[in-house]
């Protein structure tokens, strides 16, 4: 955000994740005092990088690579906090300090030990039909949220509180895991010690995070909601059951934060200048693989979290058309441009077409066939984009390509990448507004 911009944003992934938040929220939190998450875990892969340094951060809001700013993990978050502290001893070791401008919600759920062996343990056992998830234990403790016996954060700074708890779900845990994934029970006294340590680690962070947001909202503080994952893995609006089991979309912010969604000045939707997925389910425009590998080389297309290789393909007007009005997304930030800059042509999906039947949006479910794609061909660019600094700067082709998104969306263009670097980023002084095709 700049001075001129509103008060509050959010900035939420529009395809399956890995669209490049995490730059784009250190990039746009210079201009703002706090930064929070509302949804997710250890599942998000961030990766940041200026001043030759790369960081990837998994819980940690990207504000917390910016001197002086706050960072909110929300109660909508399910946090593990071996995987915290592990990436704050690594953000202190690079010299970032956090003392002070950290808070972790008391409401938001813990991931513990359990979670993870059940993750792993229905992945294994689901063979062909897994879902692919990053086995961080996220599904296991969203479902324990839901069903009423979920840890959170309060209980795990509390000993006693936890003993109780514990002693209340592991049995069942155990049970599950011995009889149904064939994996070692937990040791009540055990686990309970080493989470109680962990707990003691964090307490003095831990806050009543939508407390905290209402006075910085008060006091005028300007503050960013990051999104994690994105829209096409909403559990709710997203390719159902491949998705993450939290809501991506902004609403969330309002149960994730403790925050009013329409105290939200902005949403700002990033959007890749193409499209990856990790992990099984529907993705109708996926390249055939020598352009997937291509495209996954040229973009080092592996998974910040699990290291596994992005599936890839073509951009998807139809699935970005829907989730930019699901999100209500007012502007857009299209990032990775540069790994198009050797493409002799661009494809872009702007349908499906089921028969003599044209479906512009994705089906409530896939069946095994694919649907047949109606696509549109761009002309390539064929020049090296890293370099270029302002909007003008870029090859007419790829303005072209950048301001066609905008009108077959409707949305602004704020901001392009060009790379992964901090300064790899073309602000547009003036949002590039969409003019209807
Ligand atoms: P889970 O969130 O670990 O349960 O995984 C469920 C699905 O969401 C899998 O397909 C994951 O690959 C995908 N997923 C979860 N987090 C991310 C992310 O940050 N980026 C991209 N995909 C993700």
């Amino acid at each position: 955000m700049s001075r001129s911009a509103p008060q509050t944003a959010c900035v939420i992934g529009t395809q399956w994740g890995d669209e490049g938040k995490g730059k784009i929220v250190d990039v746009l939190c210079e201009g703002c005092d706090a930064v929070a998450r509302f949804q997710g875990g250890a599942n998000a892969g961030h990766t940041v990088k200026f001043g030759g340094e790369t960081h990837v951060l998994h819980l940690l809001p990207s504000g917390i690579l910016r001197p002086g700013k706050q960072a909110i993990l929300g109660n909508g978050m399910v946090i593990d906090p071996e995987t915290l502290l592990a990436e704050l001893d690594a953000i202190h070791q690079a010299g970032i300090h956090t003392e002070g401008r950290l808070f972790i919600s008391d409401r938001a759920h813990v991931v513990m030990p359990y979670h993870r062996a059940l993750d792993k343990g229905r992945e294994e056992r689901a063979g062909a039909d897994k879902i692919g998830t990053t086995l961080r234990g996220i599904g296991p403790c969203y479902e324990d949220k839901a069903a009423r016996r979920g840890i959170r954060v309060a209980e795990l700074i509390d000993p006693a509180a936890l003993k109780a708890w514990l002693s209340r779900v592991l049995p069942e845990k155990n049970a599950l895991l011995a009889h149904c994934y064939g994996a070692p029970a937990f040791d009540l006294e055990t686990l309970w010690r080493e989470q109680a340590a962990l707990g003691a680690k964090l307490k003095p962070a831990v806050v009543n995070a939508g407390e905290l947001l209402a006075g910085l909202y008060r006091r005028g503080a300007r503050i960013l909601f990051e999104g994690a994952q994105g829209a096409l893995l909403d559990i709710d609006l997203g390719t159902y059951p491949y998705v993450t089991s939290s809501n991506t979309c902004p609403s969330a912010i309002g149960t994730g934060c403790g925050f009013p969604v329409r105290r939200i000045d902005e949403t700002i939707g990033v959007v890749k200048a193409y499209t990856t997925r990790v992990g099984a389910g529907p993705f109708p425009s996926e390249a055939p693989p020598a352009l997937a590998d291509l495209l996954r080389e040229r973009g080092g297309e592996y998974g910040a979290t699990t290291g596994r290789p992005r599936r890839c393909g073509w951009l998807d007007m139809a699935a970005l058309a829907r989730a930019v009005w699901t999100a209500g997304v007012d502007s857009l930030v299209i990032t990775k441009v540069d790994v198009l800059d050797t493409l002799p042509e661009i494809k872009v999906a702007v349908g499906y077409r089921r028969g003599a039947d044209r479906v512009d949006h994705l089906p409530a479910s896939f069946p095994e066939e694919p649907p047949a794609i109606e696509w549109k061909t761009f002309p390539g660019w064929r020049r090296p984009t890293g370099d270029c600094r302002r909007f003008e700067d870029l090859p007419a082709p790829c303005r072209d390509y950048i301001a066609w998104i905008g009108a077959a969306t409707g949305c602004a263009i704020r901001m392009v990448s060009v790379g992964p670097d901090r300064a790899q980023t073309i602000v547009l002084d003036r949002p590039l507004r969409a003019t209807p095709p």
